[in-house]
């Protein structure tokens, strides 16, 4: 066994696939191998990190650094950042990206919904948030969301789950 400088790993779970993550990862491995640095450069694929809606993601460490929308023109770059040089700043998704900052905004006012959100609703609002019904499925599936009747009425509602809150709560 030994310690390698950087260890990158690439999503390949369903979302991230979909969306092209297999051929990063193979690319990018392939990178390392040209260049020779696959001593200080680990690359593995792994499972998802719960950020579906935004891959395909990418997880750099030690340096923390989390790279969305991930294609394999981008991996240029990203060997530069591997082999030392600056993060790929328009890539880094963080508490301020756009994404994210979306995201928060629908959990935000999900979670003012006492009750929960009718799911006809959820759909709306997530639509103005810059998000589909898929978007809401896949969160729901990811445990961000869940459907559960409201404790009067019985109908089912779309509530915002603890780990939901934990994350996207200021
Ligand atoms: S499938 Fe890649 S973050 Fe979920």
């Amino acid at each position: 066994m030994y310690w390698t400088k950087k260890h990158v790993m690439v999503c390949t779970a369903v979302h991230c696939n979909q969306k092209g993550a297999m051929d990063v990862a193979g690319r990018l491995r392939l990178a390392v191998l040209r260049k020779g640095v696959d001593a200080d450069i680990l690359v593995n694929n792994c499972g998802t990190i719960d950020l579906c809606d935004c891959g395909p993601n990418i997880v750099v460490y030690p340096d923390n650094v989390i790279y969305n929308g991930v294609t394999v023109k981008d991996i240029p770059e990203i060997m530069t950042h591997l082999e030392g040089g600056p993060v790929v700043e328009r890539l880094v998704l963080s508490a301020t990206s756009e994404d994210e900052v979306r995201r928060k905004g629908y959990y935000a006012e999900a979670l003012s919904r006492e009750g929960g959100l009718p799911p006809d609703e959820a759909d709306a609002l997530a639509a103005t948030h810059g998000f589909d019904d898929q978007w809401i499925a896949e969160q729901l599936r990811r445990g961000f969301m869940a459907r559960k009747p409201h404790p009067d009425s019985g109908e089912d509602r779309i509530q915002v789950t603890k780990k939901a809150k934990d994350r996207y709560s200021p």
